[in-house]
């Protein structure tokens, strides 16, 4: 067997790794994993760590899960890939049903294509199209939140409120309508979580009626702002929000790609909010967190839109080579099926209660800020002063201690900015969820004086 330090050596010689300052690498070595199971992952000296971020926020029902490898290792042997235009094959007609199915046929269309910010892209081009193709072409704007994020190309970024994604990239970005995230934390209408009354909505009012009708499109990730530091709002500013976008006659994407199959307690988040948008961006835990795949759904209305004379300059022109790959939509089917076998999301709803209590108390711990909780996620946000509430910079010391800590116990954290936090798979059982709990809570110990 190959010394690990040799696949560190070579790793460094030519990998370039994501959001990573490869200079500081050589002295802080990436973790080498060499095999992952269940909520494990196995390092090259055989220690386990629990996934405690689900690999990016994509596990859902724990690595390598047998039935989902089966159903790849069958999809391999019959047809591993062919292209997606002039061609169909039985598991993307399969999961096209099923995802339509899941919206109760409120978003019939779906269209593939392979991560996150190819889902994005997709529904912000089409809102833009759609609105051409029915004659009403000055809709060009879009309206998203301070702290939003939606991916790192050149759309998703232009409407990403993240700086830290966005600010060296400048010059390619379009311009887009900004209002302040809804952070019950620090709440831009100055009002307490009692008497909040979505009172933020008022600002996207504001700015849709500023722009005149010329938005196409608001978007925003439901219950959720991950990246931009696991904010976590009430569904009351996600249905006004709709509310809204509606009677401003603009379309509503949601960014579903981290909150989607059951990581918030619903199969979609905005459920919880009693809202159906124009368009649902999913990837991720679509595969089960195992192969990379995103769907773009949306309604018959816009569908049908694009509809017409392939002269009349109504087709969609956008593609990605890797569309409905038949093996990735395989694993999805297998993953959806595990949604019904397993229970999933009412087990989700035995345990997030659990995960909500346990992170609640560590409020009390010293720079612990705010606290927050969704179904599987629970977060930390670290403060300087909890008066003043004056945030720790990301760059403190008590974050790499953090993560070098959890990795001590057993425990995989990637700390966001100031925010520390769980982001658990699904299929994470009450046991397990104890057992990160008090790892966790150690780490915080040691950690935070
Ligand atoms: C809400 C949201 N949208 C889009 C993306 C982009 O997904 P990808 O990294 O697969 O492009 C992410 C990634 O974290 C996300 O959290």
């Amino acid at each position: 067997m190959t010394d690990p330090r040799d696949w560190l050596r070579r790793d460094l010689r030519h990998s370039w790794h994501p959001y990573t300052q490869m200079s500081v690498l050589a002295s802080e070595p990436p973790l080498l994993i060499e095999r992952a199971e269940g909520l494990f992952l196995f390092d090259a000296e055989g220690n386990r760590y629990y996934d405690a971020v689900s690999s990016w926020w994509c596990v859902v029902h724990g690595h390598g899960h047998p039935k989902i490898r089966e159903a790849v290792t069958r999809q391999m042997e019959r047809l591993d890939h062919v292209l997606f235009a002039g061609v169909t094959h039985a598991p993307a007609v399969l999961l096209a049903e099923r995802l339509a199915g899941l919206t109760s046929s409120a978003l019939p269309r779906v269209f593939f294509s392979d991560n996150g910010s190819t889902a994005v892209e997709v529904a912000l081009k089409m809102s833009l199209q759609y609105w051409r193709n029915v004659g009403e072409g000055e809709k060009t704007e879009f309206l998203c939140l301070d702290r939003g994020y939606h991916g790192d190309t050149t759309g998703c970024m232009s409407v990403s409120g993240v700086e830290s994604f966005r600010s060296g990239f400048r010059p390619m970005l379009f311009p887009a309508r900004r209002v302040p995230a809804p952070d019950c934390y620090r709440c831009p209408e100055g009002r307490t979580p009692q008497a909040c009354a979505a009172a933020c909505a008022r600002a996207v009012e504001e700015k849709l009626r500023e722009a005149g009708g010329r938005i196409a499109a608001v978007i925003l990730e439901p219950l959720l702002l991950a990246a931009g530091g696991m904010i976590v709002y009430p569904p009351s500013f996600l249905s006004e929000v709709a509310r809204l976008a509606r009677s401003f006659g603009a379309h509503l994407i949601l960014d579903e790609v981290a909150t989607g199959f059951g990581r918030t307690g619903s199969m979609f988040a905005c459920g919880q909010a009693g809202v159906s948008p124009d368009f649902l961006c999913l990837s991720k835990g679509l595969t089960g967190g195992t192969m990379p795949l995103a769907a773009t759904l949306t309604t018959s209305k816009v569908y049908e839109a694009f509809l017409g004379d392939p002269a009349a300059g109504k087709t969609f022109y956008h593609g990605h080579t890797y569309t409905a790959n038949p093996i990735g939509c395989a694993a999805a089917l297998a993953s959806l099926d595990l949604f019904g076998e397993n229970d999933l999301l009412a087990r989700v709803a035995s345990v997030a209660p659990r995960l909500g209590e346990a992170v609640r108390s560590f409020a009390r711990l010293p720079k612990v800020g705010d606290v927050r909780h969704i179904g599987m996620v629970a977060a930390l946000e670290l403060v300087r002063d909890k008066e003043t509430k004056e945030a720790l910079a990301g760059e403190d010391p008590v974050f790499r201690a953090a993560r070098r800590e959890g990795l001590r116990r057993g425990l995989f954290l990637r700390p966001l900015g100031n925010v520390l936090y769980l982001f658990l798979p699904q299929c994470t059982t009450e046991g397990e969820l104890d057992e990160i709990l008090s790892r966790f809570e150690d780490v915080l110990r040691s950690v935070l004086r």
